[in-house]
């Protein structure tokens, strides 16, 4: 019996493998009642003779019709045809028809892609054009998880009907719904990243339209007061900087980098927004605020388990999470306010900027989430395949005098954590005459994003390790020349 309960892991028990669970002790129940039976019915023979050997035989026929009928039951549930569907049934049927298509087993097939010569959509397909593709290591896409959610077909596709919450409201307050909601704290509370309790949820359309909300909702609201300076520690995520210049107002500015305030006398009365972004983007380390300010967005886009160890649950005043980085789908990103009057101002400016997100997108994100909570955020089949590029690059990188990566003992520490995949490689390229690493990559024709976009040494460079598994192999493969050239420069 023991060795039934622990050959089906728990969480993938659910209510089926209940059942067959239960059915299985039944059988082996009988089993052994018959094998108790037949040690009996053994000892007795000689005894009752005759008598004693039928019961053997019943039992033994009991049994083994046991064991044919929970396997007759077992085989049927699994092979119940699905109900027939109504109105959802041609839709169904449309999108399985498109995600059947194969497109080489590289390329993917999109329902709203360009149609084909027999009506149905193109494949977006680079496999053909490999050999001339540069490697693109660039964009924070997190593809990686496409093949987590090829697998989940099933429990991650929604139906959306045309009457699906048609007006401007949802049925919570300011734009999001309630059930969202609720299940974006209970996210956080199974993955223990984030205190919500007590605070309030802002749900927005991407980093671009939450990061300027908090910046306009952080900064003075009085009009005779300084307007506010944004800052943050280099190297960090450049959209701070482009955001906060593109939407200058009265109110706020872009300040620089907090190592040009270090030396200034900060106070908490001082008007000084300090983003802090932990792990951090590019180069994963655990950051805290510099200036000790009261303003300060915490940016936990990589605070998942699939990117980092999870230390303790955040419990900061302002933080900001995005789905895109959770499930890898783009465009949606919530904020955990703790002060009522930020949380009012950032709602204002939703309000005011998209009078809230799509509606198909909330129960998208929903039906996501749903899923990622039950894995409690990860999906380790997909970060394991995705932790073996570590291993390629430190391989690489082990063997070149040319490429170093950082490696600090927070790294270190990350690399024990089996299930952790940092998102970024912070490459730095060692040779002299490669002073911009971007470039000297970029003719290796290699697309990396360059170290002085985070406001870094052109030195560094950052490599987006989440993207596809062919992108990863042609940056390996595009990566081989760059080493062996300099085997070749030292013999
Ligand atoms: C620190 C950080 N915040 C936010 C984002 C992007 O968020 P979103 O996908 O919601 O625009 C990124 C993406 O690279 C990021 O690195």
């Amino acid at each position: 019996m023991a060795r039934i309960r622990e050959g089906l892991p728990l969480e993938k028990r659910g209510d089926k493998g209940e059942r067959a669970e239960k059915q299985a002790e039944a059988i082996v129940g009988a089993a052994i009642a018959s094998r108790g039976e037949r040690e009996r019915v053994e000892s007795e023979e000689p005894r009752e003779g005759k008598p004693a050997g039928m019961k053997l035989q019943l039992a033994l026929f009991s049994s083994l019709f046991l064991n044919a009928y929970f396997y007759f039951c077992l085989f049927l549930h699994h092979h119940q045809p699905p109900p027939s569907l109504g109105w959802a049934g041609s839709a169904a049927a449309e999108a399985e028809a498109v995600a059947a298509i194969d497109c080489s087993g590289h390329g993917r097939a999109f329902l709203d892609g360009v149609l084909a010569g027999g009506g149905l959509p193109v494949c977006y397909d680079c496999s053909r054009l490999l050999h001339d593709c540069p490697a693109d290591v660039d964009s924070g896409d997190p593809l990686f998880l496409e093949a987590y959610w090829q697998q989940q077909a099933a429990s991650s596709a929604v139906v959306v009907s045309g009457w699906h919450r048609m007006t401007y409201s949802t049925n919570g307050k300011d734009y999001i719904s309630i059930e969202l909601e609720k299940h974006i704290r209970i996210l956080h509370q199974a993955v223990g990243n984030a205190v919500t309790d007590g605070k309030f949820i802002v749900f927005g359309s991407g980093s671009a339209q939450l990061i300027n909300a908090l910046v306009y909702a952080l900064s003075p609201s009085n009009a005779s007061s300084s307007p506010a300076s944004v800052v943050a520690s280099a190297p960090y995520y450049p959209f701070y900087k482009k955001q906060t210049n593109l939407f200058e107002t009265r109110e706020y500015g872009w300040g620089g980098t907090t190592a040009t305030w270090a030396n200034a006398s900060v106070s908490s009365a001082t008007n000084v927004i300090e983003f802090v972004t932990s792990p951090n983007n590019p180069d994963g380390l655990f950051k805290q605020p510099v200036l000790g300010t009261s303003a300060v967005i915490f940016d936990y886009a990589y605070y998942w388990p699939h990117y980092s160890p999870i230390l303790d649950p955040a419990d900061e005043d302002v933080m900001l999470f995005t789905n895109s980085k959770i499930s890898g789908h783009a465009g949606s990103r919530w904020a955990v306010i703790k002060d009522e009057g930020v949380y009012e101002r950032t709602a204002k400016y939703l309000s005011l900027n998209t009078m809230g997100v799509s509606r198909d997108t909330h129960l998208r994100v929903l039906k996501l989430i749903k899923r990622r909570r039950e894995e409690k955020g990860t999906s380790s089949s997909s970060v394991l395949r995705a932790k073996a590029r570590w291993s390629k690059l430190h391989e690489l990188a082990s063997s070149s005098s040319r490429f170093s990566l950082q490696h600090s003992a927070q790294h270190r520490n990350y690399f024990e954590r089996s299930e952790t995949l940092l998102p970024y490689a912070w490459l730095k390229c060692e040779w002299k005459e490669d002073e911009d690493c971007h470039e000297a990559l970029r003719k290796g024709s290699i697309i990396s994003r360059a170290g002085a976009l985070f406001e870094a040494d052109s030195r560094y460079t950052r490599l987006s390790l989440i993207k596809t598994q062919d992108d990863f192999d042609l940056f390996l493969k595009r990566m081989q020349p760059l080493v062996s050239r300099e085997e070749m420069a030292s013999s």
